[in-house]
């Protein structure tokens, strides 16, 4: 059923939620030992190369990849950046999608009057491990030093206190949002980044719906995003957004899609960005793994 999934393995995570929301650690004794092999597992994920690559690991979608996904209004966001704006694209893979707003595809489908040459904005991708090609190199070849820029080796919760500096427009296309073990961290770390007046566009598969009703696509009773609340009922990850201070949410579910997508597209409007704390209760690795979180209200 779950072929787009490795399922490694299955953790209930009450009694121990302090040692999977850090960072991998490596303790000793049984119930640690398989902790430990289940972060390993979907850390092997990350390290995996040639034909090692799960099948559901896609690390090189293209901008119009990008763009069929997030929606015609991200497409309008990027274009409006201009030579002092910033665009980060967390979990970036290849960062193919950074390339082809450099490519002069970019170019063709958004002329400007006159023929004016576009000033593009400055682009840092975003990836634990790196997966840089041959293309990136020979494409910053071509542009101003430091208009493209590749981060991995460590992340996002590992960029804390400003250290990713800030930026317009923020991209997460099945990377960091699909991936963490940790929701309220993550958008903390992405929306203190973002500028205000800024966009972030991202997206989740298979996470209880916002407004129809469907049924969990890889699992018969649970989707691979879940969030409960202290009476026991399911949240969908569009409220629990909406509960963020400073923030504007559009939730979109794709029509027709499966696995079934469901967009978000958070506007900045102020500054102070305050996000409702989740902790994580359930972890299944895979491509991308499933979890569940509890909230506090
Ligand atoms: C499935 S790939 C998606 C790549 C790209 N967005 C695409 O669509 O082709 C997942 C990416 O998310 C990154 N990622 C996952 N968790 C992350 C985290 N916590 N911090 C930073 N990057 C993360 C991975 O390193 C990888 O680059």
């Amino acid at each position: 059923m779950n072929f787009l999934r490795i399922l490694l393995f299955v953790l209930t995570l009450n009694a121990l939620p302090h040692i999977i929301n850090e960072a991998p650690c490596y303790a000793a004794g049984p119930v640690d030992e398989l902790i430990n092999r289940a972060i390993r597992e979907q850390d092997d994920i990350y390290r995996s190369r040639g034909e090692l690559v799960p099948e559901g690991y896609v690390i090189d979608r293209s901008l119009l990849s990008y763009t069929h996904t997030l929606s015609q209004t991200f497409d309008r966001a990027l274009e409006a950046l201009d030579k002092d704006h910033r665009w980060l694209d967390i979990g970036a893979g290849e960062g193919q999608a950074i390339l082809d707003y450099f490519g002069p595809r970019f170019d063709a489908m958004h002329p400007l009057p006159n023929k004016r040459s576009r000033h593009k904005a400055r682009a840092v991708a975003l990836s634990i491990e790196d997966r840089r090609t041959a293309r990136w190199p020979a494409t910053a070849s071509l542009l101003k030093t430091g208009q493209i820029q590749y981060l991995s080796g460590k992340r996002l919760r590992e960029y804390q206190n400003g250290t990713l500096g800030r930026y317009n427009l923020i991209t997460d296309v099945v990377g960091a949002f699909s991936y963490t073990r940790d929701l309220t961290l993550y958008m903390q770390i992405a929306l203190n980044a973002l500028e205000a007046d800024g966009n972030l566009f991202t997206l989740l598969t298979d996470a209880r719906p916002s407004v129809a009703k469907r049924r969990p696509f890889f699992e018969t009773d649970t989707y691979l995003t879940e969030i409960i609340r202290p009476d026991g009922r399911s949240e969908n990850v569009c409220n629990w957004l909406r509960q963020i201070s400073c923030i504007e949410v559009i939730c979109n579910e794709k029509s027709g899609w499966q696995p079934p997508v469901e967009t978000f597209h958070l506007h900045k409007t102020c500054e102070i960005t305050t996000v409702p704390p989740l902790t994580l209760t359930s972890f299944v690795a895979g491509t991308p793994p499933s979890r569940r979180f509890h909230s506090e209200q």
